[in-house]
């Protein structure tokens, strides 16, 4: 089988509050990883590790993390280009100021925000316009009614279906454009991490979902995406869930807030 590369990826939300809280964070961070975990090696069982901070502590992660191997991602994207759309962010500005990744459809988006799988659809066009070095990080997940009424696969595949309708299949594929997060929503900061094994089931419906909506791609090239579980991951749930065959690493919200945690975690990937 392929062998996937794993990835350890922080999801920060609208945390820390304060600017020198992030710094300070940022720093343990460096500690934490720079010399010590080889995140930056082309060992492909080594994980890649990208944390997603709020926008105005960009500059500082890219200044404290260099030489950390540490990847900067955005927790969200505009879809427009340039032009008179105040408030927007797009996506060669994110790419331009050091980010490698940009975090699309997350479910407080969804919830809080009203994006819909049409909106994401075009932010994920947006990024995937851009050169290679703009990768997208998809979440997908069913709510507790949803999992509950037996219709855990059937969400994901509309949430996939919708969000890469009308993407270039094979570009995408060739670069590793896009990497997908499941994150059930009853899961996310809850502190009731999916098992193993409910992680394990939901991964393979992402996957089968790829195939189906990734038109001409070939089941090899399927099998190279990488599929992140997110939800309560903690020090003590990641190595068990990580474990699972179609498990590529995690998305870590609330743990990934502190630098030991969120190395315990990249241990135990
Ligand atoms: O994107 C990560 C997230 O939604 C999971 O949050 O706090 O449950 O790890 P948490």
């Amino acid at each position: 089988a392929y062998l996937r590369r794993p990835i350890v990826a922080g999801n920060w939300k609208l945390n820390p509050p304060t600017r020198p809280d992030a710094i300070a964070l940022l720093r343990l961070l460096a500690a934490n990883f720079v010399n010590h975990r080889a995140t930056t090696t082309d060992d492909a069982s080594a994980p890649e590790v990208v944390i997603f901070p709020p926008l105005p502590y960009l500059s500082d992660a890219v200044r404290i993390l260099e030489g950390s191997g540490i990847q900067i991602g955005a927790q969200n994207a505009g879809i427009h280009e340039k032009g008179a759309y105040t408030g927007e962010v797009s996506p060669s500005m994110l790419l331009s100021s050091g980010c490698s990744y940009v975090l699309l459809g997350h479910s407080e988006r969804r919830s809080l925000f009203g994006e819909t799988n049409e909106r994401i659809n075009a932010a994920v066009r947006r990024c995937l316009d851009q050169p290679a070095g703009l990768k997208v990080m998809l979440c997908v997940g069913e709510t507790l009614e949803e999992y509950e009424d037996g219709r855990m696969e059937e969400v994901i595949d509309e949430q996939i279906r919708g969000c890469l309708d009308g993407v270039d299949a094979t570009a995408l594929l060739r670069d590793d454009r896009v990497v997908v997060a499941y994150e059930p929503v009853w899961a996310i900061g809850t502190g009731l991490s999916a098992t193993p094994l409910q992680a394990q089931v939901a991964h393979v419906a992402v996957r089968n979902s790829l195939s189906r909506v990734l038109v001409g791609a070939s089941a090899e090239d399927v099998e190279r995406v990488r599929v992140l579980y997110g939800g309560s991951v903690s020090p003590e749930t990641a190595y068990g869930v990580g474990s699972m065959a179609d498990v590529d690493g995690a998305l870590v919200g609330g743990a990934s807030l502190n630098a030991d945690s969120f190395a315990r975690i990249y241990d135990g990937a």
